[in-house]
């Protein structure tokens, strides 16, 4: 297959792009804003706010676009709400409409902050009800993408975490290791319940996604049901680092400025079985993580 990945420098992009070359099965381009190498790929730096993203589609052909470009970090959003809207909801609109035109296949990269996490285990059936900015954009996003004509998906996913070099944005395992090797301590909410996802392991469902030209709403996450407070405990636990550096506090006293939805775990019963889908157990899932930043002499 000839697949176009989008936010190929993010975390989320970039063990797409990695998984999807593994097999040597597909051709992969890559875009992201800044300049970006990864083996294998075709590389290119494009702001695709400003690009035309029909001559994008028509230089490259792809038989499915993972669209992962976003602005991610939920206070971002919330600061900055119309760079939020261009970049969340407008551009997705803009790669739906050539995907359209094209009959390409457009796989949205969502979130379980479209849910208010009033009630966690969510399914792909449930109601979005987002609490904040970037939750409501992701789910206007949604509402974009399920309209299409071409064939499309919509993959959410919560709380990812992994280990690249150079990634644009950190994850909170990553937050988690640099503060505590470095003696800091590391306030961290324990009434915020999540499902932690491996990134190779989401890599991996989406490519199932893309090669079984699946279409709909998947949920692919951890499989483990976690608060991030014991997410980070266990993260230091497998690191051997100093657990007595983290603070466990509330939601309510990190005040960030986005609001957070309490419990957005996702259920991913459909995946499983509909994509052979098969996340890893949390612990090894970071000892994964981990023997990946020792190979690579990790240094915060
Ligand atoms: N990480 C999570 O926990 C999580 C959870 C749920 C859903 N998601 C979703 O998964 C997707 C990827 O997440 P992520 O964590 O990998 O995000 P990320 O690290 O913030 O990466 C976003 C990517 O978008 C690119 N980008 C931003 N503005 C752009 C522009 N104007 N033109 C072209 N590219 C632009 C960035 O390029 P540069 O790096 O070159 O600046 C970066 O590669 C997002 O849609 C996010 O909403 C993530």
């Amino acid at each position: 297959m000839r697949i176009l990945v989008t936010g190929a420098n993010g975390l989320v992009g970039k063990k797409i792009t990695r998984q999807l070359l593994s097999g040597g099965k597909h051709e992969v381009y890559a875009t992201s804003l800044k300049k970006l190498q990864i083996p294998g790929a075709v590389t290119f730096t494009s702001n695709l706010l400003n690009a035309d993203i029909n001559f994008m589609v028509d230089e490259t052909h792809p038989d499915v676009i993972i669209h992962c470009a976003a602005l991610s970090s939920p206070d971002a959003c919330e600061v900055d709400r119309f760079a939020c809207k261009r970049l969340n909801v407008d551009l997705t609109a803009r790669i739906a409409m050539a995907c359209n035109d094209y009959g390409v296949q457009l796989i949205l990269m969502s979130t379980d902050f479209v849910f208010d996490g009033l009630k966690g285990q969510y399914a792909e059936e449930d109601r979005a009800n987002p609490i904040c900015y970037y939750g409501m954009s992701k789910a206007e996003a949604e509402q974009v993408v399920a309209s299409m004509s071409a064939p499309w998906a919509i993959a959410r996913t919560s709380l990812v975490f992994g280990y690249e070099q150079r990634l644009s944005r950190s994850n909170i395992v990553l937050r988690v290791a640099e503060n505590l090797i470095k003696g800091n301590p590391f306030r961290v909410a324990f009434d915020q319940i999540r499902t932690p996802t491996l990134a190779e392991d989401l890599a991996r469902g989406i490519e199932a996604i893309a090669t079984n030209r699946a279409t709909g709403i998947f949920h692919l996450a951890g499989s483990e049901i976690i608060s991030v407070a014991d997410l980070a405990a266990r993260t230091a636990e497998v690191f051997g680092l100093n657990p007595e550096l983290l603070l466990p506090v509330s939601t309510e006293m990190l005040t960030e400025p986005a609001r957070r939805p309490l419990n957005t775990s996702l259920c991913c019963h459909k995946a499983i079985e509909q994509l052979g889908y098969s996340p890893k157990g949390l612990t090894e899932a970071l000892r994964l993580v981990y023997s990946q930043m020792k190979l690579d002499g990790y240094n915060p």
